[in-house]
């Protein structure tokens, strides 16, 4: 596929359908490409979690979701066949940033203005999100990036035996789109800006300012 039309492709998909099983191996290949993300400093500081078995998944969605009736976002979500954590490790920036060659030796996050793990991190993501899309000439493979909730991330991390060092920085469902699934979330009641509110050139101030 041209990488336009994956660029042009690409939205998330928040409802799978739960009788098509991902083909073998796609996890794996998506993370590669994951692996292939740059990194700053190439600190590699961002980690994986596979869970492409169904009780594994089922003990992510335990751990993260409320006692009531799940909601609709939830039982879309809950159908995807693949999860991959993101995971970043901010350790793994200070050490390698207190390098010779970096020499930012205090070892602290006071001069990160962006945090490196956390951008490092929504690279690969994005490289992820893109060979979802890729991977499916058809186009009904789909993913979504979300979040975990705040109160939810120790309880992730006790059950998958995630270091507490590590950031669950979030989530990749992957999945065949369910049959008749449409565009979901914020982009139904968002507009797209339009490309000058967002896009400025030489001055960030826009000459109506
Ligand atoms: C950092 C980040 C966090 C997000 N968290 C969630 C989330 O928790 N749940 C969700 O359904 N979508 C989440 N999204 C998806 C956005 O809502 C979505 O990308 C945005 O509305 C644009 O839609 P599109 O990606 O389909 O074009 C997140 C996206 C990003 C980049």
């Amino acid at each position: 596929m041209e990488f336009s039309e994956v660029v042009r492709r690409r939205r998330m998909v928040r409802d799978y359908d739960p009788d098509r099983p991902l083909p073998d191996g796609l996890l794996d290949r998506l993370v590669d490409v994951g692996l292939r993300a740059p990194t700053a400093g190439f600190t590699q500081g961002v980690s994986f979690l596979i869970l492409d078995r169904d009780a594994d998944r089922d003990r992510f969605w335990t751990v993260t979701s409320g006692d009531g009736e799940p909601d609709s976002w939830l039982r879309g979500m809950r159908t995807a066949p693949g999860l991959i954590l993101l995971l970043a490790s901010a350790d793994a920036y200070l050490d390698r940033y207190a390098l010779a060659d970096k020499g930012w030796t205090e070892r602290s996050v006071e001069p990160w203005t962006a945090p490196y793990w956390f951008v490092d991190a929504g690279m690969a993501g994005m490289a992820i999100l893109y060979a979802a899309v890729d991977a499916d000439p058809q186009g009904r493979i789909g993913a979504c990036f979300f979040g975990v909730p705040a109160d939810r991330v120790e309880r992730v991390r006790e059950t998958f035996g995630i270091p507490a060092e590590q950031y669950v920085v979030g989530v990749v469902s992957v999945g065949h789109r369910a049959a008749g699934e449409r565009q979901s979330g914020s982009p139904r009641s968002r507009r797209r800006q339009p490309r000058e509110a967002l896009v400025h050139r030489g001055n960030w101030r826009t000459p109506k300012d």
